[in-house]
């Protein structure tokens, strides 16, 4: 077995209508003003009705935080945190709230250029109070030490990653998520899944730890995600995929991702395309790329899940890859990029294209080195 280390640091809590108790959470940390980092489309459908009748007749609201938002504004809403003296935060929403809530977060605690934290391990200290509640599942960033939004000068995404950017606690509310549409049910779902596949195959940094959670959290994705997506108002589907892609997120933060998402990282930063859905179209493609290397892995998960323990590894491995495939099918997500707007990219646009994957951070932990060439092959099968 590897030497590793497994930690989460963030006290996770489960719960129907969990969320009203934001601010008592808040207290327990030893704060009592919190900025409340959400967007536009949660405020306006009154997810946060419940949070912000306890935070008293003035809440300090910032709701405009876009889809893979981006430094501009994470300095807007830390701007707003200053000029209110709030001691900590609060982010309501997807992944796109919860990642500029900790860039916002380091803004607050340590001044300075945000910028200046960008990178792996460069933030060494506690941050103000954090608490994060999820109303997709996928991302995992409740309780994640990963932070990603986006510089617009250059149309890449800046990476900041630190233990000490996990929140303090992730409030898992699943009446939360009665409102997330199918499309994005289905995606986010997905993002859980490549969460949980890219953990288990990166060999260098998981461990029994990561495997279990990943395990899980992939069996919990397949038999309820179909249902969440088609049935929204079903709390046990919609709880048993929250729960999912937080174990998931425990799982990847340990030990890293791999090539399906720095596929989807540079093909996001350049096409705007969600990231859920656009790891779920690399998913099967880049799951053979690995094939080579990861079929045991593969294997063990496909038996975990059920599938006949008469198959060898690379029958098992195939007949997973079709699992995912059919789950595509099962949740209506499409199968290739052109079905994402993503243009046909060739010469120095698919070159650059390319280089901006294998500079991924989440490339280093995947099992199977890649080289331009495979990266423009994989680009290409899943076009
Ligand atoms: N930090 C991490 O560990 C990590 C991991 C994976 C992805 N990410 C990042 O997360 C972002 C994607 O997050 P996401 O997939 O959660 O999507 P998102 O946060 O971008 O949200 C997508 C859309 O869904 C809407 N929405 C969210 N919850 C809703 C609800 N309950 N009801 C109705 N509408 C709702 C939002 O308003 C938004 O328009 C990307 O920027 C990605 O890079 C971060
Ligand atoms: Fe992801």
């Amino acid at each position: 077995m590897n030497n590793f280390v497994f930690q989460v640091p963030t006290k996770v809590c489960y719960g129907e209508y969990l969320s009203s108790t934001a601010l008592e959470v808040v207290k327990e940390l030893g704060a009592n003003k919190p900025l409340v980092l959400t967007d536009k489309v949660l405020l306006e459908a009154g997810i946060l009705k419940d949070i912000l009748a306890t935070l008293g007749a003035e809440p300090v609201v910032f709701s405009d935080v876009p889809a893979d938002s981006d430094v501009d504004c994470v300095n807007s809403a830390a701007e707003l945190g200053r000029s209110k003296g709030c001691d900590s935060v609060i982010a309501v929403g997807g992944g796109s709230v919860m990642d500029t809530a900790k860039a916002v977060n380091i803004c607050l605690s340590m001044g300075g250029d945000i910028m200046d934290y960008q990178g792996l391990n460069v933030l060494q200290e506690r941050l103000k109070p954090f608490v994060a509640i999820p109303t997709t599942s996928g991302t995992g960033s409740e309780v994640s030490f990963v932070a990603m939004v986006k510089d617009n000068r250059d149309l890449r995404k800046l990476v900041f990653g630190s233990r000490f950017l996990a929140p303090d606690a992730a409030l898992l509310d699943p009446t939360l998520l009665v409102s997330l549409p199918p499309r994005l049910t289905a995606a986010t779902g997905l993002d859980a899944l490549t969460h949980s596949i890219e953990s288990m195959v990166a060999t260098i940094t998981n461990s029994p730890f990561t495997d279990a959670l990943s395990i899980e959290a992939s069996r919990l994705i397949f038999q309820y995600l179909p249902t969440a997506t088609k049935n929204g108002d079903d709390m046990e589907a919609r709880g048993a995929t929250l729960v999912a892609s937080t174990m998931a997120g425990a799982a990847f933060t340990n030990a890293g991702v791999g090539i399906i998402h720095a596929l989807a990282h540079a093909t996001g930063a350049r096409f705007k395309t969600h990231h859920g859905i656009t790891n779920a179209v690399y998913l099967s493609h880049g799951m053979r790329f690995n094939l080579e290397y990861s079929s045991a892995i593969y294997a063990r998960l496909a038996r975990a899940l059920g599938f006949s323990s008469s198959l060898d590894d690379n029958e098992c491995s195939e007949a997973l890859i079709e699992r995912v495939e059919k789950l595509l099918d099962d949740v209506g997500l499409p199968h290739d990029l052109r079905a994402l707007g993503v243009p046909k990219m060739i010469g120095d646009q698919l070159n650059e294209w390319a280089n901006l994957v294998l500079e991924d951070p989440a490339i280093i932990f995947n099992p199977r080195e890649a080289s331009l060439e495979d990266v423009i092959g994989i680009y290409e099968r899943a076009y």
